[in-house]
């Protein structure tokens, strides 16, 4: 027997009410807040992630799905959604647009990292970018729009945690204090964090070993070195927070695990953090265009996984409405019977009104347990006599109240028995 990939999960229809949920609040977010969707290939060129996400971080190291295609170039299955809707706004002269465009994106990401609750090699991603802007108060906005998200969902209890870690002109002189910092302590860092320290330092910062986060607790802080315009634009940004009434806490380690941040950064946090994590994350990237090959060009993003926020939904028994489902059940006797039962199926389709019909030639007793098993409103059972009459005996499951209704009629008449409930 084969079975789905570890790490992935059929998304049978019984989880549908909840996906479609998820992604219709989505949808309706985006609408309030101007942004417009986006559908970008499953896979890039591999140089597009490592050049984006960055060489030294565990995505790009460890966890991308990358092959030779048939013609020999190296593709990768998107690990993440940003570097690809850059690429797509660079390839579309996107810059010719009003700034800043703002596209949203629903796609599954592949990261082949160790699966756990929460964590999948297959997972989906709700994710906004809002690219061609430097104002903290679009930051603000990408972080109300998050907020927002979470809370229409239902969800209660998050957490906002937000940093800044600066820009080209201030990361150097911050780099160079937390190596001055880290190297007496190289010894007693965890085997990752001693590669950590030789190339990408900033992700000494949120390394989760116990002993390696008491020595990141007193790092030196990145607040503290922020260049005058970073630090106008993180104290803004704030001040809009609190204009919006978001609840945020400035958490000094928090650094993101790719690499195309600059000044803002963000995560938000379920009620229960526990082995889920993060519900969402972003910040600004306000250097990746131009490092994609366009020109200087700041951006602000983030991205949610939808599994994620569906657990927390079901964790914290958030109802979310049905599927709307067929209401009628045709069921017949008889080949004749069959023959009208198809053409009344299909009539009624046509008018708008779901239909599911018996198919072979069962029992009436076994095809009324179908309609029962279907949750049927009306069941529809067609004769001999029926047929005769051009009629069909109209059942109401609820009350188990019968009559004959003419077949010409039907249509209507269901619809306003439907329209009434
Ligand atoms: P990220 O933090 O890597 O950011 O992922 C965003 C969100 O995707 C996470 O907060 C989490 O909810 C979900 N997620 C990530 N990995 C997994 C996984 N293995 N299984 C289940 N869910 C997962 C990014 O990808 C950035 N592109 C976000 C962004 C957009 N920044 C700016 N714009």
């Amino acid at each position: 027997m084969y079975r789905a990939p570890r790490g992935t999960n059929d998304i049978l229809p019984q989880e549908q009410p909840h996906w479609r949920y998820v992604e219709a609040r989505a949808d309706d977010i985006c609408q309030l807040y101007g942004y417009e969707r986006i559908d970008s290939p499953a896979f890039e060129e591999t140089a597009l992630f490592t050049r984006s996400v960055g060489a030294g971080t565990d995505i790009v190291e460890k966890e991308m799905y990358t092959f030779a295609d048939k013609g020999g170039k190296m593709m990768t299955l998107r690990p993440e959604g940003t570097a690809p809707v850059c690429r797509a706004y660079l390839e579309h002269g996107m810059h010719n647009l009003n700034q800043p465009v703002k596209l949203y994106y629903i796609a599954p990401i592949f990261r082949y990292e160790r699966p756990q609750a929460g964590r999948l090699r297959q997972h989906h991603q709700f994710g906004c970018e809002a690219i061609g802007d430097n104002d903290p108060a679009l930051d603000a906005e990408v972080i109300d729009m998050a907020w927002r998200f979470f809370l229409s969902l239902g969800l209660r209890g998050q957490s906002l945690l937000l940093n800044s870690i600066g820009c080209r002109k201030c990361r150097p002189d911050y780099l160079a204090a937390l190596k001055e910092y880290y190297d007496p302590l190289a010894a007693k860092l965890c085997p990752d964090c001693r590669v950590r320290l030789e190339r990408n330092p900033l992700r000494l910062l949120d390394c989760k070993t116990p002993s390696c986060q008491e020595m990141a607790d007193a790092a030196p802080r990145t607040v503290d070195r922020l260049c005058p315009e970073c630090n106008g634009h993180f104290e803004r940004l704030k001040k809009y927070l609190q204009l919006l009434d978001i609840p945020f806490q400035v958490n000094n380690r928090l650094v993101r695990g790719l690499d195309y941040y600059t000044r803002t950064v963000f995560e938000i946090q379920p009620e229960d953090a526990g082995a889920q994590g993060t519900l969402g994350g972003g910040g600004r990237y306000d250097d990746l265009i131009e490092e994609l090959g366009g020109r200087p060009t700041p951006a602000i993003g983030f991205g949610s996984g939808i599994e994620r926020a569906i657990l927390n939904l079901k964790k914290q028994s958030v109802p979310v409405p049905p599927l709307p489902r067929p209401q009628v059940f045709i069921a017949h006797m008889g080949e004749e019977a069959e023959e009208t039962a198809i053409r009344l199926a299909s009539g009624l389709r046509r008018e708008g009104i779901g239909v599911v019909m018996a198919t072979d030639q069962r029992s009436l007793k076994s095809q009324m347990r179908q309609a029962n098993a279907f949750s049927a409103r009306y069941c529809l059972v067609l004769g001999k006599d029926e047929v005769a009459a051009a009629a069909a005996v109209l059942k109401d499951m609820q009350t188990a109240e019968q009559r004959t209704a003419p077949l010409a009629g039907l249509a209507s008449l269901l619809k306003q028995a439907l329209a009434g409930e």
